[in-house]
């Protein structure tokens, strides 16, 4: 076996810290590996899980309709199965969770900020990270689950093999697994190394998470492609052949796709790091040819603050960034410190937006169709860097 680093996004923040002038900030380095024996591509370093997860965490997932909607949808399918105890792992502000009732569910959520509010709100919620102990906990407690489900956290979690058996140990027979993470495919299309950021633990192939999930007994059934977080996967996966939900041909379809896309081969990825190095000189060209440098960052992203500290873009470039998540506005973006001021509606002096928030593109151009209609143009990097 070999791990080998194939891109290295140097000095980072932690990218959701949002801080006001003259805070402290701890920066460490970005680089991503891939691991030849089980495919799973990973951070060279971890950076330690109480620095990211606490109290203060910034991302919310009911400030985006699109989120809001999305756990809506998974919800009303999870309500077909029937299930009569459902776990949500890194429940975040209850997103997904509010949709069912607080008799059959079960949050986990390590952030106490999000945790209380579910707690509030009569659910039973475990301020604790998804480890073995916690599993024996609630096992002693509240028994077996019929569904396991988690968006936006498997990959968050370093230790994934111990994280993996512990849905094993806590999934029933005829349980499921469904969950969600960003695509490792839809990264290397798309170019968007921002997903490499300090949370991403891991950025998820099926061929990873087969062999992963097969070491515990675990067996994809069904996959399904989303949109939301820049392209993700949604997996089903059972402990038992004769579960009622039956594999669909989605499993090998999407196994052959990624082989023929060569993502169990170093080479591919040292080709994606070759296509990111021109990325920061293409995009820093762009910003440098703007003239008038009337230009603003639209959404505070975790992954904007990848780009704008890898490709060194400060105030000089960007005057500020708008967000409408109220904890990040007035402060400052971590590493750089652009001001990020309170989303209203894009001043007449900007002539153009480095789109931070690139995976709701959609939503966002729909909304600002006055700035674009008088002449202001979104400057994106994904899936390569150009004025859209
Ligand atoms: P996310 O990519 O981690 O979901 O974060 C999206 C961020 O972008 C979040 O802080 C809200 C911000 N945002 C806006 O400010 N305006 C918008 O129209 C959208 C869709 C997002």
């Amino acid at each position: 076996m070999s791990i080998t680093e194939f891109l290295n996004l140097g000095r980072q923040p932690i990218a959701n810290n949002f801080i006001k002038n003259g805070e402290k900030e701890l920066f460490f380095n970005l680089g991503a590996s891939f691991n030849d024996e089980t495919n799973l591509v990973s951070l060279s370093n971890f950076v330690d899980k109480n620095k990211l997860f606490h109290d203060q965490y910034a991302y919310s997932s009911s400030m985006s309709i699109t989120m809001k909607k999305h756990f809506k949808q998974i919800a009303e399918i999870i309500k077909k199965f029937n299930p009569s105890k459902i776990l949500e792992i890194g429940s975040n502000d209850g997103a997904f969770l509010f949709n069912f009732s607080p008799k059959k569910a079960i949050a986990v959520e390590p952030c106490g900020n999000f945790s209380n509010l579910l707690k509030k709100a009569g659910y039973i919620s475990y301020t604790r990270f998804w480890d073995l102990n916690l599993v024996n906990e609630i096992l002693s407690k509240y028994g077996k689950m019929d569904i396991i489900y988690a968006a936006n956290c498997m990959c968050h979690i370093p230790e994934i093999e111990e994280s993996l058996l512990a849905v094993k140990n806590l999934l029933n027979d005829n349980g499921i697994l469904i969950f969600e993470d960003p695509s490792l495919e839809e990264m290397i299309k798309r170019g968007s190394y921002d997903q490499i950021y300090d949370e991403h633990a891991h950025i998820f192939s099926i061929l990873s998470l087969n062999k992963l999930l097969n070491n515990n007994n675990l067996e994809i059934r069904k996959i399904e492609k989303l949109s939301v977080h820049g392209g993700s996967n949604r997996i089903y996966a059972t402990l038992n052949k004769n579960n009622f939900l039956k594999k669909d041909n989605s499993v090998d379809k999407f196994i052959k796709n990624e082989e023929l896309n060569g993502l169990n081969k170093l080479n591919t990825f040292i080709e994606f790091s070759n296509k990111i190095k021109k990325s920061k000189i293409d995009l820093i060209s762009l910003l440098d040819s703007i003239k008038d440098k009337n230009i603003i960052g639209y959404g505070a992203t975790s992954k904007s603050v990848v780009v704008y500290n890898y490709c060194k873009i400060k105030d000089n470039y960007i005057n500020y960034v708008v967000d409408t998540t109220p904890s990040k506005q007035n402060k400052l973006i971590p590493g750089v410190h652009i001001p990020i001021i309170k989303y209203t509606k894009i001043k007449n002096n900007i002539n153009y937006a480095f789109l931070g928030a690139w995976n709701y593109e959609k939503e966002i151009l729909k909304k600002e169709q006055d700035f674009i209609k008088r002449g202001g143009r979104f400057i994106t990097h994904v899936p390569y860097v150009r004025i859209i």
